[in-house]
């Protein structure tokens, strides 16, 4: 908690040093991605397995994995995503790379933290389509996972509880040091080139730093889309508008992070915008009524590119195979 308190002080007071304009790398807006630390290995083992494991799903076929892509940046790639039944997803899958830097999960902010969202998708009708009971009923009738609970937990009953701490806890590994851009802010001036360099002072002289800061270079606040121009979409999506039912909310959705941005195409919340070009260009526009030549689009677009960090390298868990008491999967229907 006190953690969570002190990084939001520390970002605040970075967003305001790089509005002032400071040149010091200590007072950059932008702080680098450090490796996870204090994390139960157990616990991150056991949530590994559970985030590739599809039989948490109503047809055994889509886990964690099957939209948040570890090999795709931790997305689809898709506009919006593909639940149960080739069900069309309503908003787009945000990456869950260095998601545990955010102020709160989803677009709107509804889950205050990992475990709080991880229970989300497999009991949503239109994603994994299960139930906390079913999927619990699944894993309990698996040996070899009643006994790893076991082991981690210290526990006879798997509890959903116990699911989704252990994913929560893999999900804190997810994240992306030692990009390019964290080893120039960490002192290795040719780890930029020119162009690159004239894209970040663009990105902090024409105030996209005044939203996208941080270590995740965003995620740290919710915003509205089309602040001096509006948006337009066909996506019904409201933004924190649909929690709070107030018309100042409408399309205020949680500012992306841009860590690994090259990766997570499609952008916003609708999945619109398909190119890095695109984007740029209409944050420049609708966010601070600025044109950006194709020249500046292009250096802003070169500068994102060094935000792509070290992507997580693990084997591939193997899981336990079901047996004569599992619940079959329903694929169809
Ligand atoms: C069918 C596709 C699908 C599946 C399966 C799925 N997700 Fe998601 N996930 C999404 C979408 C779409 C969103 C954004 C929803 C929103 O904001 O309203 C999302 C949001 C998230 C977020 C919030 C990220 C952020 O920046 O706000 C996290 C974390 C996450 N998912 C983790 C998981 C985990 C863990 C699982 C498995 C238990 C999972 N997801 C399964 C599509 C999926
Ligand atoms: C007033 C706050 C604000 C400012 C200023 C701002 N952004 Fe954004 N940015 C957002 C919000 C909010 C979103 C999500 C909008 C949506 O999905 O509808 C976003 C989304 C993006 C995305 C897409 C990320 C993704 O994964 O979907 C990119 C790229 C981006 N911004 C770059 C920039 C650049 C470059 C600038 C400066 C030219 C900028 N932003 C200025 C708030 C801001």
């Amino acid at each position: 908690m006190n953690a969570k308190v002190s990084f939001m002080y520390s970002t605040l007071a970075a967003a305001i040093a790089g509005i002032s304009g400071s040149a010091l790398a200590a007072d950059e807006p932008i702080q680098p991605i450090r490796p996870v630390q204090q994390i139960n290995l157990s616990q991150v083992e056991l949530g590994k397995k559970l985030y590739f494991e599809p039989r948490l799903s109503k047809s055994g076929f889509i886990s964690c994995n099957s939209c948040h892509n570890l090999s795709m940046g931790g997305t689809d790639n898709l506009k919006t995503s593909i639940g149960h039944n080739w069900t069309q997803g309503p908003i787009n899958a945000p990456t869950v790379l260095n998601s545990s830097l955010n102020v709160a999960q989803f677009w709107d902010g509804r889950a205050a933290d990992l475990k709080a969202q991880a229970g989300g998708p497999i009991a949503n009708p239109g994603e994994m389509a299960a139930s906390h009971t079913l999927a619990v009923e699944v894993l309990s009738s698996i040996p070899d996972y009643v006994i790893e609970f076991k082991q981690v937990f210290d526990t006879d009953q798997i509890t959903i509880d116990e699911v989704t701490q252990a994913i929560a806890e893999f999900e804190k590994t997810l994240v992306t040091p030692n990009s390019r851009f964290d080893r120039w802010l960490l002192g290795d001036k040719n780890a930029l080139n020119a162009t690159e360099l004239a894209g970040y002072n663009l990105f902090k002289t024409s105030g996209c730093v005044a939203c996208h800061n941080g270590p995740g270079v965003g995620g740290n606040s919710f915003q509205k889309m089309g602040l001096v121009e509006p948006y337009k979409t066909d996506n019904k999506a409201e933004g924190v508008a649909g929690l709070t039912g107030k018309d100042a909310d409408r399309f205020k959705f949680k500012v992306p992070t841009l860590r690994n941005v090259a990766l997570t195409y499609p952008y916003f919340h609708d999945g619109a915008a398909q190119t890095l070009t695109d984007a740029v260009d209409t944050m420049g526009r609708l966010q601070l009524g600025k044109k950006f030549t194709p020249e500046e689009n292009a250096q802003i677009v070169a500068f994102l590119k060094t935000l792509t960090g070290e992507q997580p390298t693990f084997l591939i868990p193997i899981l336990p195979p079901s047996n004569d008491k599992t619940p079959p999967p329903k694929p169809f229907g």
